[in-house]
């Protein structure tokens, strides 16, 4: 269709690929929100290695096996999806653009690729559910120093209709983030990204408790309660014990772990270090993934950090992922074309994925595994 197009003169309007991409959203993005989404650790070693580690794992082409039809589709807790990408937790959306939560929710229902919503979003996580229609969706717990706070979240994301519930684990506290810390910025200060918390019923409690509702006395006390930094492996069982739903625990990257969350009764492992946003200095994410898919012994995998194309996508699932995040990319564009410009990202990855598994002669995903050399 796009080469038909181009025989008459007409190109896409959007960006093809992620390196133009961001090389757009770099000239329509508030500096300061650009440099919180682009931005990572330290001197950003470990986000560029993410990237980079996906180069040294090459697919070995193989000819006349017959992928004329290829199915991408994946099962994940009861739930046949048709994909095997989905929308990684990212918490600025509302700074990004107007609405970006529910502009992502409504790509997600559009092209049945199930988000995964943060507890950062500029709009409640019901409203966020809803514009996802019929899609399978996660709902992304950053874990409050408030119990009921906590347990309200999860009470609320169950009631909601949410498939299951992802706990990130490696960021109670901030990283070290020299982009932000030179614009002295966070979004969440801005008060955007707290839509999750206004609504609570506990949240709006304590706020009431403290006296003042105003907007500093609210991202103070949100301030306050945003990461637990005194929960441990025994708090799994209270967590297990606060809903029925799937939990997968988010930021998993040994395979030690892997094994003590399984054990510890969860349903599955997210794979990944945040992008590198949270520490520098780290292992690429693509390279625990192994050992993290050899412990977790059949239970699903999510993975994310790095993945820059289908191509990236397809290694993933090669070395064993369930499904594989998309983070990044999509905010990207989410600034240059809001919804459209999300599915456009979302239906290029699928589009390059989909079209290399047909070059190199795999029809779906199980017949991946093993096609990777390390180079
Ligand atoms: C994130 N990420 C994230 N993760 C999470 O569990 N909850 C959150 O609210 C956020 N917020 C967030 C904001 C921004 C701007 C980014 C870029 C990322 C991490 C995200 O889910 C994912 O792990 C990374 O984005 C993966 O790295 P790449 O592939 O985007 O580089």
């Amino acid at each position: 269709g796009i080469y038909m197009n181009g025989a008459q003169g007409v190109v896409p309007e959007l960006p093809m690929g992620f390196a133009a991409t961001e090389e757009l959203a770099q000239t329509v993005m508030d500096p300061r929100v650009l440099g919180y989404v682009a931005g990572g650790a330290g001197n950003e070693h470990t986000q560029r290695a993410n990237a980079a580690a996906f180069d040294r794992l090459g697919i070995m082409p193989r000819m006349l096996v017959g992928a004329a039809q290829r199915d991408l589709g994946i099962d994940m807790f009861g739930h046949r999806m048709p994909s095997p990408l989905f929308f990684a937790p990212v918490g600025v959306l509302g700074a990004v653009a107007d609405d970006g939560d529910l502009a992502t929710a409504a790509s997600s229902s559009e092209l049945g690729v199930p988000m995964v919503a943060s507890t950062l979003a500029s709009a409640p996580l019901e409203q966020v559910r809803a514009s996802a229609g019929g899609t399978p969706g996660f709902f992304q717990l950053y874990p409050p120093a408030d119990r009921e706070l906590t347990e309200s979240l999860v009470h609320r994301a169950e009631a909601a209709g949410y498939t299951g519930i992802v706990i990130t684990l490696d960021t109670w506290v901030n990283g070290w983030r020299p982009r932000d810390l030179s614009a002295a910025y966070l979004p969440m200060l801005s008060g955007q990204c707290l839509a999750n918390y206004l609504t609570d019923d506990r949240f709006r409690k304590l706020l009431a408790e403290q006296g003042s509702t105003d907007p500093a006395a609210v991202v103070m006390l949100w301030a306050s309660l945003f990461g637990n930094p005194t929960m441990t492996w025994e708090d799994l069982a209270w967590f297990r014990s606060l809903t029925s739903l799937p939990i997968l625990l988010k930021g998993i990257c040994s395979p030690e772990d892997t094994r003590r969350a399984l054990d510890g009764g969860m349903d599955g492992i997210y794979c990944s270090n945040h992008g590198g946003r949270q520490a520098n200095g780290g292992i690429p994410a693509i390279d625990c993934l192994p050992g993290v898919v050899e412990a977790a012994d059949g239970a699903p995998v999510l993975f994310d950090s790095g993945v820059r194309s289908g191509v990236d996508a397809l290694r993933a699932l090669a070395l064993g992922a369930t499904a594989v995040g998309i983070g990044r990319p999509y905010v990207y564009g989410l600034a240059v074309g809001g919804q459209a410009g999300v599915s456009h990202v979302m239906r290029s990855l699928l589009a390059e994925a989909d079209l290399t598994m047909a070059v190199n002669g795999y029809p779906d995903l199980a017949s991946l595994r093993g096609a990777l050399h390390r180079l």
